[in-house]
C-alpha cells in the first residue's frame, strides 16, 4: 500500500495522508541551523549541535506520537484545524505534504479555506522560514484567526528533559512588535538567543505555555485558541513558548501571506545589550519577563527579520535553495529508464548529505542527546558525499583525524560543537583507525588533492602535538599490525564495525554499558572483519604512500596485506564461509561449530569486497553461503541463526531479541558490501537482486509493512526470525546511505574515481538496455552512454570527445571545465 508518490520532476515525495504508518520526516538546513519536520509539522530546530544548542522542544516517545512541532492553528468559526492535521487532528477536506530537498510544503483545506505552507532554512541563514498563504475559496467573506506556536527548549537538550528543579525557574522572554525572543540564560554564560517573529502586527500573543494551553490540556485543545483570544502572557519561568495571533479578514477569492521566522542569533560579548556600548536603546513598547533586567540588543535579529520580510524575498531564497541542490546533484546523474532506480540515484544522494550533516545525532530514532559524531560513521559517510561537497569533506576529515591519538587509536565519537573527543565513550574500537584511511583515500581519489596528506593535524586536539595527515594514516595502518592476537588476526578491542560484538565486555550487570565496559584484558578476542578491512584498505594506503614517493612504505604495506590475507585463509575460513571472530577463549564466532550465530554477513561482505582468497574461490563460496543462509525476501540478515540466549562472551549482539538489530536483523548498512562483493566476483545479476530488496523506492508499494519513509534507507529491517519481519526502524541517519550509494554509483553503474583517472565499468541490470551517466570528476564533466548487452560481459570503451585516452576501462582526468564523452558497450 502506498501513502503518496514520487514527483520526479519536482524532486519531491508527495504524501497524501497525514496518517502515514509512522511520521515521515524531512530535514531542513545545510550548514549550521537545522530542523527536523514530519508530515504533520512535528519536529524541532537546533543550531549545530542537537544536544547543546536545541532551540525548540520535542517530546520523544510520547503519546500521541510525534508530539510538538511548529504548529499553525486556524480558527474559522467553530472549527479549529491545522494545515499539517496535527495536533487538532480535525479531518481536512484536502491534505498534501511535499518533502523536497531542504524544504517541506503543506497544502491543505477546510471549509473553503486553503492554507499553503512552506518551511525551509535558506542557505547561509540561521533561521527556519515559514511562509503561509491563506486563500478564501468559499465564495463569501471569511474572518479567521491564525495562531502560531513553538515551544522553546532551554538550549541544553539533556538538561531540558531532566533538570526541572532549575529549569522551571529560569525561563525568560522579551516581546517586541511581531517578535518573541527567548533569552533564558542569555544574561550569564550564553551569547545567543532565539526568536520567533511574524512580518505583521499581531493581534495577540502568548509566551507562557500554561496560559496558552491550560494546565491540563493537550495540544488538541489549547485554551486560548479554542476561546479565540490570546492571553498576552509574559513567561516567567516554567515553560516559555512563542505564539502569535493574527486576525485575518478575507474577501471571497482573496489570499493573504504571512512570513514567520524561527531565528537564532549569536552576539559579541560587548554588543549583547540594548543601549550599551553604542547599541541602539530598547524600545518603549517592549515587554519582558522582569522589567528590571537588561534588554537584548536586537540589531542582528532585526536585520535577519528584514531579509525575509516580503514574499518576494522568501521566493528568491527558495529559488536559490533549489539551485543549490541542482548544482550538487549535477555532479552525478543516472538515467536508465527504470524510474525506481533513477529515483534512488537522486534521493540516495540527498540522504547521504543529510546523514553527513547530522552523523547519527538527530532523527526520529536518535534523540540528538546520545551521540555526537562517530569516528567510523563519519569516515564512511564521507564516501557518499565527497563528489558533491569535497571542501566540507576535507574539513570533516581534518576534525576526525584531530581526535586520533598518537598510537593510531581514536576517540570513538566527538561533539560537533566542541570538536573534542567524547571521553565518556573513549577509544579502543579497533576498526576505527582503518576507516580514516578509507575516508581520506576516498577524498584524494575524488579530488587529487595530494597536499592534504601534508597538512599538519593535531593528535587529541592538542595545539602543539601534531603530525601530517599522512602520518595519521600511517599510525592507523600500523595500529592494526601492532595489535594482533593468537590466531594472527587483529584484536577487536571493544568492538569492530559491529558495535554489539563486545568480546571483552563480559558484563552481568544491567547497569553496565556494553560499549564501554571492559572486563577482559583484550589480548585474545580477534576480528576477522578487521583483518579483511585491512586487506581492503591496504591498496588505498599504498597508493597514498606512492603519491608522496614513499615506495618502501607502500611495498611494506602490500606485504602486510598479503600476509594478512594468507592468515585469513588459514585461520579465518570455515570451509564454506569466512569466520567472523574469535572470542576471549579462542572459540570461533560465526562458524559451523557454533550453535547460534553460525554465519555473519560482515565477514562475507568485506571478505568478498577485499577478494580475500580469490585464487582459491573463497569469495564466491562465501557469497553462495550468504544466499543460502542469510538472504530473505526483505534483504540479507546480519547473522543466522539468531542468538536465543545471552552470551556473556559476546555482549550486546546476543542481547537483542532474535530478528532485531545486530541479532539477525536486516542491517541495511552491510547489504551493499555483499552487493559490491557480487559485482567484484563477476555476478552483477545477484547484486541487482539484493539492491532491489532494500532500496526504499522499490518498497513504496509495501509501505504498510515497511512503515518508514519510501524515499530513504532505514538502518534496520526486522529479520526473518522476528514477528514483524519486513518492518523498518531507524530511518535516515545510517551508514546505509553512503554504502548503498557507493554500491549503486561505483559498482552497479560502475563509475569510480581512482587515484589516476575515472574507472568506467557499468554492471547495470539486464533490463536496462541503455543508460546515460554524467559525472563531474576533478572539474571535468564525463558523459557516459552505456549500451548494456550482457551485464557480466566484456566492457569496451570509446572516448568520442574530450581529448583524453582510455586505458582499458580507466579514463584519464580531462581538463577542468571540459566535457569528455564516452561510449561504453557491455557484453
Ligand atoms: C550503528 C552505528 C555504527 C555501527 C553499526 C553496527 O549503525 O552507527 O557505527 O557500525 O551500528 O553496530
Ligand atoms: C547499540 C546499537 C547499535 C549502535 C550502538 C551505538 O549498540 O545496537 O546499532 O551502533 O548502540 O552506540
Amino acid at each position: 500500500m502506498k501513502f503518496g508518490h514520487f514527483d520526479d520532476s519536482a524532486r519531491e515525495y508527495v504524501i497524501d495522508t497525514p496518517r502515514t504508518p509512522y511520521p515521515w520526516i524531512n530535514y531542513l538546513g545545510n550548514t549550521q541551523f537545522f530542523s527536523l519536520i514530519s508530515n504533520t509539522a512535528g519536529g524541532y530546530a537546533f543550531y549545530t549541535d542537537a544536544r547543546l544548542r536545541r532551540l525548540t522542544r520535542y517530546r520523544y516517545n510520547d503519546v500521541p506520537l510525534d508530539n510538538n512541532g511548529r504548529y499553525f492553528f486556524i480558527k474559522d468559526g467553530d472549527t479549529v484545524w491545522n494545515p499539517g492535521w496535527k495536533p487538532m487532528r480535525v479531518e481536512l477536506d484536502s491534505y498534501e505534504c511535499r518533502h523536497g530537498f531542504g524544504y517541506t510544503k503543506f497544502s491543505s483545506s477546510k471549509n473553503g479555506l486553503k492554507a499553503d505552507t512552506l518551511y525551509m532554512v535558506p542557505n547561509g541563514e540561521n533561521a527556519e522560514i515559514q511562509r503561509i498563504t491563506l486563500t478564501n475559496t468559499s465564495g463569501s467573506k471569511k474572518s479567521v484567526s491564525l495562531v502560531s506556536y513553538v515551544e522553546w527548549c532551554l538550549y541544553n537538550a539533556l538538561d531540558d528533559t531532566t533538570n526541572f528543579q532549575r529549569n522551571f525557574s529560569t525561563g525568560e522572554v522579551e516581546i517586541e512588535g511581531g517578535a518573541i525572543y527567548h533569552k533564558t540564560e542569555y544574561r550569564e554564560r550564553r551569547n545567543h538567543f532565539a526568536f520567533y517573529s511574524v512580518n505583521a502586527k499581531p493581534d495577540g500573543f502568548d509566551t507562557d505555555r500554561e496560559t496558552f494551553l491550560g494546565l491540563n490540556n493537550n495540544y488538541d485543545s489549547p485554551d486560548t485558541v479554542m476561546a479565540g483570544k490570546s492571553g498576552n502572557s509574559v513567561a516567567d519561568g516554567w515553560s516559555p513558548v512563542a505564539s502569535h495571533r493574527l486576525n485575518v479578514e478575507l474577501e471571497a477569492g482573496a489570499s493573504k501571506t504571512f512570513i514567520f521566522i524561527l531565528g537564532y542569533v549569536e552576539m559579541d560579548e560587548n554588543k549583547k545589550w540594548a543601549g550599551e556600548n553604542g547599541c541602539a536603546p530598547a524600545s518603549k513598547e517592549l515587554l519582558q519577563t522582569n522589567p528590571a533586567m537588561r534588554v537584548i540588543n536586537k540589531e542582528k535579529a532585526i536585520a535577519l527579520q528584514k531579509r525575509f520580510e516580503t514574499p518576494a524575498q522568501v521566493e528568491a531564497a527558495f529559488d536559490e535553495l533549489k539551485k543549490f541542490w541542482d548544482e550538487l546533484l549535477s555532479n552525478y546523474t543516472l538515467k536508465t529508464g527504470d524510474e525506481k532506480l533513477d529515483r534512488m540515484a537522486v534521493w540516495n544522494q540527498y540522504q547521504c548529505i543529510v546523514t553527513y550533516n547530522f552523523a547519527r545525532s538527530a532523527s526520529y530514532f536518535e534523540s540528538g542527546i546520545g551521540r555526537g559524531i562517530g569516528f567510523r560513521d563519519t569516515s564512511q559517510d564521507m564516501l557518499g558525499v565527497v563528489h558533491q561537497i569535497p571542501t566540507r569533506a576535507r574539513e570533516r576529515l581534518f576534525d576526525v583525524a584531530s581526535t586520533q591519538f598518537e598510537d593510531g587509536s581514536a576517540y570513538h565519537q566527538f561533539q560537533p560543537l566542541t570538536k573534542r573527543g567524547n571521553a565518556d565513550v573513549g577509544s579502543h574500537f579497533n576498526d576505527d583507525p582503518l576507516w580514516l584511511v578509507l575516508g581520506v583515500g576516498g577524498y584524494i581519489r575524488e579530488t587529487g588533492d595530494v597536499d592534504f596528506l601534508k597538512v599538519d593535524v593535531p593528535f587529541d586536539n592538542s595545539a602543539t602535538n601534531k603530525a601530517t595527515m599522512f602520518e595519521h594514516l600511517k599510525r592507523s595502518f600500523h595500529y592494526t599490525v601492532k595489535h594482533i592476537g593468537p590466531h594472527g588476526l587483529p584484536l577487536i578491542g571493544r568492538a569492530d564495525w559491529n558495535d554489539c560484538l563486545n568480546l571483552n565486555c563480559f558484563s552481568k550487570d544491567p547497569n553496565d554499558s556494553f560499549q564501554t565496559s571492559t572486563n577482559k584484558d583484550g589480548k585474545n578476542a580477534e576480528s576477522v572483519m578487521i583483518a579483511q578491512m585491512f586487506v581492503y584498505v591496504a591498496p588505498e594506503y599504498a597508493a597514498m604512500c606512492r603519491l608522496l614517493g614513499k615506495e618502501g612504505e607502500a611495498k611494506w604495506a602490500e606485504k602486510q596485506a598479503a600476509k594478512m590475507a594468507a592468515q585469513i585463509c588459514d585461520t579465518g575460513w570455515d570451509g564454506e564461509w569466512y569466520i567472523r571472530a574469535y572470542d576471549d577463549f579462542g572459540n570461533k564466532i560465526g562458524s559451523k561449530e557454533c550453535v547460534d550465530g553460525k554465519i555473519f554477513i560482515e565477514s562475507q561482505g568485506f571478505g568478498s569486497m577485499a577478494q580475500v582468497g580469490a585464487d582459491k574461490g573463497l569469495p564466491i563460496k562465501a557469497l553462495d553461503s550468504v544466499k543460502k543462509y542469510l538472504d530473505t525476501k526483505y534483504g540479507i540478515v546480519i547473522l543466522d541463526p539468531p542468538y536465543k540466549d545471552y552470551h556473556i562472551e559476546l555482549g550486546e549482539v546476543s542481547s537483542y531479541p532474535p530478528g532485531y538489530k545486530e541479532n539477525a536483523g536486516i542491517f541495511c548498512h552491510n547489504n551493499p558490501w555483499v552487493i559490491i562483493g557480487e559485482v567484484k566476483s563477476g555476478r552483477p545479476a545477484n547484486a541487482w537482486e539484493y539492491y532491489k530488496k532494500i532500496a526504499p523506492a522499490f518498497l513504496e508499494d509495501i509501505s504498510e509493512i515497511h512503515r518508514l519513509e519510501p524515499y530513504v534507507y532505514a538502518q534496520m529491517v526486522a529479520g526473518k526470525a522476528a514477528r514483524r519481519h519486513g518492518e523498518a526502524k531507524n530511518s535516515w541517519l545510517t551508514g546505509t546511505a553512503a554504502w548503498n550509494f557507493v554500491a549503486l554509483s561505483q559498482w552497479i553503474a560502475g563509475i569510480r574515481a581512482e587515484y589516476d583517472g575515472l574507472r568506467v565499468e557499468p554492471r547495470l541490470p539486464a533490463h536496462v538496455k541503455n543508460a546515460t551517466i554524467t559525472r563531474v570528476y576533478r572539474g571535468c564533466k564525463y558523459v557516459i552512454t552505456v549500451e548494456n548487452k550482457d551485464p557480466a560481459g566484456k566492457i569496451a570503451l570509446t572516448v568520442t570527445a574530450g581529448g583524453v585516452k582510455a586505458d582499458g576501462t580507466l579514463v584519464a582526468a580531462g581538463a577542468k571545465g571540459s566535457t569528455v564523452e564516452i561510449k561504453a558497450i557491455v557484453g
